[in-house]
């Protein structure tokens, strides 16, 4: 049987004229940067998530740089974070001169442990950063009620969440800033790299828009040092296009990580657990196993791919070793990057590919 990790090529078949039709009319066009299909979007984006501000960048990473950047995060800095994440989340911070502040992860959700947040502000604390990791958001009631005593902007990472929710709101508007990513594989996939920033905050909204267009108020006039950080105009055409159909996604997302937990409940492994305050979009549906790497073999071997999110975490990483932490600093980020593994996942999954899936995680 043949089982993608992902399922792209499904889904654009699923959506094909459409797409088409709106990639040409950005050809047709020429206007490739901003205009009409990139305004669309971000209306559309507003109106999904509740936020009042949607800006289109042209990444992930770079959502999350701007979010530093309008909050003139900078040399001296401290920003709290987790270390169970991509690295683009403390790279960003470690890009501005500032300094990742590592807390340790909930056992259950795999996200922030809201409890230990209060002990690692200092003086030099400027924010709090957050991962809704996986598809399920942080617990962003009890970080607001911490970042709101100690007077300190919340960004939300949701680079893996985007459309899912917390107490019934969306993800994204959820805190000062949200940031998401809109690479291929994410539940909201474009045709190369994008990201967006939300934000109810006009002036924040203002200067982000502005810090991805070299920090112009008008053309060659610069306020700010900024960046490249458009979405051209064929990702916005592709994106909007998707957003139209991502609640039924989104749908079948929830029916396949729901019957993945119950086909998988007599098993080795130990599946998501997802808090009663959220909704996940299962950017990944990832398991905990105590053997990982032959589970990996034995899945291999029946053709089954798999992908770890993530095998180390970013305080035992090289590149951050000038933070100065060691093995032992942060245990739960620690076991769970040696037992977690993804599954595949896609709203195009059948059932039978799952249960070839689960039937092969048995053992049978
Ligand atoms: C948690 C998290 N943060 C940041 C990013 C960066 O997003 P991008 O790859 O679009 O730059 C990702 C993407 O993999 C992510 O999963």
């Amino acid at each position: 049987m043949k089982i993608n990790f992902i399922d792209l090529q499904a889904q654009y078949l699923a959506y094909q004229p459409e797409i088409d039709r709106e990639v040409l009319e950005v050809f047709s066009s020429a206007q490739f940067i901003g205009g009409e299909k990139l305004n669309k979007l971000e209306n559309s984006l507003a109106t999904y998530t509740g936020a009042k501000h949607a800006i289109g960048c042209s990444s992930g990473t770079d959502s999350l740089l701007l979010a530093l950047m309008a909050l003139d995060i900078g040399h001296g800095d401290e920003v709290i974070t987790t270390p169970f994440t991509f690295i683009a989340t403390a790279e960003v911070i470690a890009l501005l001169g500032a300094k990742a502040v590592f807390v340790d992860i909930e056992d259950a959700t795999y996200n922030i442990d809201a409890t230990k947040i209060e002990a690692a502000i200092t003086q030099r604390t400027k924010a709090i950063m957050p991962v809704s990791l996986y598809g399920q958001c942080a617990d962003m009631d009890a970080i607001n009620d911490i970042a709101k005593k100690h007077s300190l902007p919340v960004i939300e990472d949701a680079c893996q969440s985007f459309g899912a929710t917390y107490n019934s709101k969306k993800s994204c508007n959820l805190s000062t800033i949200g940031c998401t990513s809109f690479f291929p594989s994410k539940p909201l996939g474009a045709y190369g790299d994008g990201g967006a920033i939300f934000t109810s905050d006009d002036e924040l909204a203002a200067k982000i828009r502005m810090l991805l267009n070299h920090g112009q108020n008008e053309r060659y006039k610069h306020k700010y040092i900024g960046i490249n950080g458009r979405l051209d105009a064929v990702q916005a055409a592709v994106l909007d296009v998707k957003l139209k159909h991502f609640d039924k996604e989104l749908t079948s997302r929830d029916e396949i990580g729901s019957r993945y937990s119950d086909l998988l409940e007599d098993s080795n492994v130990i599946t998501p657990k997802i808090s009663a305050t959220n909704t996940s979009v299962y950017a990944q549906y990832s398991v905990r196993v105590k053997d990982r790497e032959s589970l990996v073999a034995k899945l291999s071997a029946k053709d089954i791919p798999t992908a770890v999110h993530y095998p180390v975490p970013l305080h035992l990483q090289e590149a951050f070793k000038s933070l100065g932490y060691q093995r032992g600093d942060f245990p739960v980020s620690e076991e769970i990057s040696e037992q977690i593994m993804s599954l595949p996942m896609s709203p195009f999954l059948t059932e039978l590919q799952q249960d070839y899936i689960a039937d092969a995680i048995k053992g049978n």
